[in-house]
């Protein structure tokens, strides 16, 4: 599958290096231009997982998770090692100046000195933008509150591309995509990013049908499904998956939360398990941790997706990481 993505997209242009030194906040901070051609990078990755330098030789990593995470944290960290760098990890805030009250802002300045990326993951909305207030170094967003996690967004477009190569290839004959979406975007910072994503590239998509389970929960920001149909998705709200599911070429689930300092889950309204009326080549995404919303009846399954979703990510994370901090002009040419 890498190597059928790596075919259809041709390498244009040297977009890749204006994310050198760039901040990474939000999804639709990117181009086409841009993530085609990451996304050409991940592949190459992908298709060569033990033959490739060292870019990063030297460099080090702050990988600063003030909230837990099993694949943000470890796919990035994974990344920066097979790109030869060194780490430095936090994964507790009580061990460090936070827990006395100090600044993201005085700590981002600390930041400075100690390293040449940070990867930040917080409960916080602002605690991207308050580092990057004092930060002189790259930050990526590793999730900040119910705002954002746009790496998982990336990675969810990837995996999308690496399924049907031909929506970039041969998108004459490739049909669009019926995608289902069940999650609340208000609250979800996993299905937020998705969908600016997803308005990158409004063509692939034939509809996108966001499922809630009908509770008093707002399920877009005020304007927000609006600013996505403006970009020219198009995009709309149904309670109704089990009617839905038959006809859907995608389906992303995620039933989790991060609320604050805790999580909300709504894993108990909708469950896709071996009853669900999937179409036969439908394939199943989830950005994981998972609950009782997916079943692991479905793991052996060819619906299942969401493994490889998160394998992909170390590779698209290693493409971003390589083109915001590499020393080389054509990061194109590393692998
Ligand atoms: N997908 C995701 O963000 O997983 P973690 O919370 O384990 O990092």
């Amino acid at each position: 599958h890498p190597k059928a993505l790596l075919k259809a997209i041709q390498e244009e242009g040297d977009h890749l290096k204006n994310l050198a030194e760039q901040h990474i906040v939000s999804a639709d901070q990117f181009t086409r231009d841009e993530l085609l051609q990451l996304f050409r990078l991940s592949a190459k990755y992908e298709g060569n997982p033990e033959r490739f330098s060292s870019p990063l030789k030297g460099k080090i990593l702050i990988s600063a998770f003030y909230e837990p995470s099993t694949r943000t944290r470890l796919s990035f960290e994974s990344a920066w090692h097979r790109l030869g760098g060194d780490i430095m990890s936090i994964t507790d805030r009580s061990t460090t100046g936070i827990a006395k009250g100090e600044s993201l802002q005085d700590v981002g300045e600390m930041f400075n000195n100690y390293g040449d990326c940070v990867v930040l993951r917080d409960s916080n909305e602002e605690s991207v933008r308050l580092m990057m207030n004092s930060l002189r170094i790259p930050i990526i967003n590793a999730g900040n509150g119910t705002d954002e996690h746009p790496t998982q967004a990336l990675a969810d477009l990837y995996t999308i591309l690496k399924w049907r190569p031909g929506l970039i290839s041969d998108c004459e004959n490739t049909p669009k995509i019926k995608m289902g979406i069940v999650g609340i975007p208000n609250k979800m910072r996993t299905v937020r990013s998705l969908l600016k994503v997803l308005a990158i590239f409004p063509e692939f998509f034939d509809e996108v049908t966001v499922f809630h389970d009908g509770s008093n929960t707002q399920v877009f920001d005020e304007g927000q499904i609006e600013h996505l149909q403006n970009k020219g998705l198009n995009v709309s709200v149904s309670t109704e998956l089990y009617d839905k599911l038959p006809e859907l070429d995608i389906v992303y689930i995620n039933a989790i939360a991060w609320v604050g300092n805790t999580f909300e889950s709504f894993g108990d309204k909708f469950v896709l398990d071996s009853n669900a009326p999937l179409k036969k080549d439908a394939i199943i995404m989830h950005p994981l941790a998972r609950g009782e919303e997916l079943s692991t009846e479905l793991d052996t399954t060819s619906h299942n997706w969401y493994f490889s979703q998160a394998r992909g990510a170390v590779f698209l994370r290693m493409a971003l990481l390589t083109c915001m901090c590499q020393r080389t002009e054509r990061v194109m040419d590393i692998v």
